[in-house]
């Protein structure tokens, strides 16, 4: 007999949640063992035994790598897989069975306070470091799980947010990573969102789950949901989503066992959800490839991943610094790294390299000032005059500055792109007086360079991991030439980008800009912009010739010599774009289909090979809903950015179709260059008529924002204010310690992000501790309905024991 077929109704339930908030539970009596799950991205995050629930801050020691922002800007995949093979190894020593990364959501708007866990604005890029992460991991039978299915472009409305998408920029843009991930890497799991989905929850989304994911694509690994994502739990597993996490609410397992006896619930879809459950359970095997390995191999993978992803993005020359300069430096980043963001990413390292000890390993002569603290962020008056006056005596001001944890964090997103004014007055100063300044800048996503045009040099550091200060000072001194490119467009401020129009403006987020995302938006209206996609400088120069196009069948295969003309060592990333055919269906001026990054010695030639297959030209037909590819004239493009093509070749696609648009006039017209509104056809174009109704009264749903607006709501909401300020008010008094820096950063994200967080996400996430008739009655009490409320709130609810007990014995 199998398994599943002895299993009880309760242990079925019971699987299909977690508990602990990083377990499976097991089931001893049949041997089915408890799975260990745990964050990801940018390194092993497995909170400590002596810290419970979510414990953002409390984890044991780790390699802290590149965050992905970083990594994707190496334009070199195989960095993503040599990191997921690395804390593949280091999950192994740790027990862990599922790595809950990479994160491969579309960055949409720069302001996203997630993006540095996400790779691009590009799904091609996204994709394929997506795919080359999860074959590092999976490579030594520890699983994956992509995250976040789907279209999760901001954090401020994360718990209640929809986002309302037309169906070919979703199969286009925002699924596409996934779509290449699922086929090509096969993950053993799929993380859905919190967000809703043109009205419908992703983790009860069956079009997602079932009909896209498993249905078109053919995945057939196990969904889970993200931390708190259930919404209704029997409409989840109907959807296709099997395990809920972190799991241990009563109100689920009981529903779904009722729901099982009277008949709702199938005993076929709850069985496929068991069946998905126990096959990852067996594929997690115990007995994982001996992955013994060495920490001091790892950081040093880190440290050069750093160095890889770097991005030169403005040099007259100062670079790299010849070691005989008067030196000041300024900015607490530089004794300070800002190595990675605030979240469920974070790592605790065992030790970090800052630039400050990179320069003094070196013996490197310079006089130092702070200018400004990140940690703290009250004026210091006198930092900055002490600054200024070191000024006068220097050659060369290193400013080292960004965007501090206040600004850039998982859980909320920013508002603008400028960079706190303190960081932007001394920047000001130091040029006014007619400083040479060098900004090693710090961020997980675009900013407003301050006085862009009186600066000598701006090195993007993103945010490279734990030992970023040693690739920073590497780089600076030239030890290793820069050759990252960036893997997202950097406009000249908020109001450019391409979905300034309607981005967090409320819950409901409408993707008006279709599939014009990134520079697909900006090349077709000709934006002026910061800095292009795939843009980045070299201390070298490169020269490219000699293009040939060979067919072979669909696949197309490009070559061109591309030579080292410069003084120095260095690699080129070389883009291929395609333009698209002219046709009546509106399409992006050109997209990236190929990259490759080849590293040539100074005065030598080496050739770029790429390749693209042809079906990849298609666009997604929204009648036929399938790729269609035209017929037409395409262009190759081989390019050092977006906006700087070097050599072209014709491309026609005969053996496509003759398709009539498939969009109204209407649609044509508004999409015909990339709107800078929400166009009138919108609501034609997505099929969505829905409008957001006004809520009189407070539901689970409702923020606990907007529970301000009853008066029992009101004090509901600021004791959870209190009790979580108070946290970080006790943070603030801690003395100087990269302790205080984590819990800090990490008490901050959750003064961010509670106002938006719902009672019902807040139950679902709380692992049993906030229950669901605890949420009613709280809900009920707001509303005014106290003795309802109270009835809730006291009404015994019927425990079902667990199947098992801590130890994992059944009880
Ligand atoms: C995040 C996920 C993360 C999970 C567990 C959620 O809040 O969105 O990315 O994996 O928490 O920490």
């Amino acid at each position: 007999m199998k398994k599943a077929d002895m299993l009880t109704i309760e242990e079925k339930a019971a699987l299909l949640e977690g508990y602990e908030t990083w377990r499976t539970n097991p089931i001893p009596r049949l041997d089915i063992r408890s799975l260990f799950l745990t964050d990801g991205p940018h390194g092993l995050r497995r909170v400590r035994e002596t810290g419970s629930g979510f414990a953002v801050s409390n984890n044991e020691h780790s390699t802290s790598f590149p965050t992905a922002v970083a990594v994707a800007s190496s334009w070199n995949t195989g960095n993503a897989y040599d990191i997921g093979k690395a804390i593949a190894e280091e999950c192994i020593e740790a027990g862990v069975d599922v790595l809950l990364a990479p994160g491969v959501n579309i960055k949409r708007n720069p302001l996203c306070g997630r993006n540095f866990e996400y790779f691009s604005e590009d799904p091609f890029v996204s994709g394929v470091f997506g795919e080359s992460f999860v074959k590092g991991v999976q490579s030594l039978g520890v699983g994956c799980s992509v995250k976040h299915f789907a279209a999760n472009s901001n954090e401020n409305y994360r718990f209640i947010g929809n986002s309302i998408v037309d169906e070919r920029a979703l199969m286009e843009i925002y699924l596409r990573a996934f779509e290449r991930i699922i086929k090509k890497a096969k993950p053993f799991t799929v993380m859905c969102s919190y967000n809703r989905l043109n009205g419908v929850f992703a983790s009860q989304n069956k079009k997602l789950l079932t009909d896209i994911l498993r249905g078109m694509w053919g995945f057939d690994g196990l969904v889970m949901t993200d931390w708190g994502a259930t919404c209704d739990r029997l409409k989840g597993i109907k959807a296709g989503s099997d395990l809920d996490m972190p799991g241990n609410v009563w109100h689920n397992r009981k529903s779904i066992i009722n729901a099982v006896r009277n008949g709702e619930l199938s005993e076929e879809d709850i069985d496929t959800a068991i069946d998905r459950v126990l096959t990852l359970v067996n594929n997690s095997s115990e007995e994982k490839k001996d992955a013994r390995y060495s920490e001091t191999k790892h950081v040093e993978l880190a440290c050069d991943i750093a160095k890889d992803s770097a991005v030169l993005l403005k040099n007259d020359g100062i670079l790299p610094l010849k070691g005989n300069e008067r030196i000041l430096i300024v900015g607490e980043m530089f004794e300070k790294l800002r190595y990675q963001g605030a979240g469920s990413s974070l790592i605790n390292p065992p030790s970090v390299v800052s630039a400050k000890a990179a320069f003094d390993k070196r013996s490197i002569e310079y006089t130092y000032e702070k200018g400004y603290r990140a940690f703290y962020q009250k004026d210091n008056p006198s930092l900055i005059k002490n600054a200024l006056r070191a000024a006068e005596e220097a050659d060369i001001v290193l400013f080292f500055g960004g965007l501090t944890d206040f600004e850039e964090s998982e859980g909320f997103d920013r508002q603008h792109m400028r960079i706190d004014k303190r960081q932007r007055s001394l920047l000001k100063s130091l040029t006014d007086m007619g400083r040479k300044v060098v900004f090693v800048l710090h961020a997980g996503a675009p900013v407003e360079i301050p006085c862009y045009m009186n600066l000598s040099a701006v090195l993007n550091m993103h945010l490279p991991g734990m030992h970023g200060g040693e690739a920073t000072a590497a780089l600076l001194y030239g030890e290793r030439v820069p050759s990252g490119k960036l893997a997202e467009s950097w406009t000249n401020c908020t109001e450019d980008t391409s979905c300034f129009a309607d981005y967090n403006r409320s819950a409901t987020s409408k993707y008006y800009e279709s599939i014009y995302v990134g520079y697909r938006f900006y090349d077709k209206a000709k934006t002026n912009l910061q800095f292009p996609f795939g843009y980045g400088l070299s201390y070298t120069s490169f020269e490219y010739g000699n293009i040939s196009v060979v067919e072979n069948k669909d696949e197309i295969n490009i070559t061109a010599d591309i030579t080292n003309s410069g003084d120095y060592d260095g690699a080129e990333v070389v883009q291929l774009y395609v333009r698209n055919n002219k046709s009546d269906v509106f399409k992006a001026e050109k997209e990236l289909r190929a990259f490759s990054k080849v590293f040539i010695k100074k005065g030598e030639t080496e050739e770029a090979k790429l390749a693209f297959n042809k079906r990849d030209l298609a666009y997604w037909n929204i009648q036929r809903h399938e790729w269609v590819l035209e017929n037409g004239l395409y262009e190759i493009c081989l390019a050092a950015s977006s906006a700087d093509v070097r050599l072209c070749a014709p491309l026609r696609i005969s053996d496509g179709e003759e398709v009539v648009s498939p969009y109204s006039k209407k649609v044509t017209a508004d999409y015909l260059i990339p709107p800078r509104d929400i166009p009138g056809s919108f609501t034609e174009l997505t099929g969505y008529t829905e409008e957001e109704k006004y809520q009189n009264e407070l539901t689970l749903e409702s923020s606990l924002l907007d529970f301000k607006k009853t008066f029992i709501g009101r004090i509901f909401y600021l004791s959870v204010m209190a009790v979580v300020k108070k946290q970080y008010r006790k943070t603030k008094r801690m003395k100087d310690s990269l302790e205080r820096d984590a819990l800090l950063k990490n008490s901050y994200f959750v003064v961010r992000m509670m106002p938006g967080n719902s009672l019902r996400a807040m139950c679902m996430s709380s692992g049993g501790k906030f229950s669901y008739n605890t949420a009613m009655g709280m809900l009920e009490i707001a509303n005014g309905h106290f003795v309802k409320g109270m009835k809730y709130i006291f009404k015994k609810e019927r425990v079902l024991p667990l199947p098992v007990n801590k130890q994992g014995d059944r009880i």
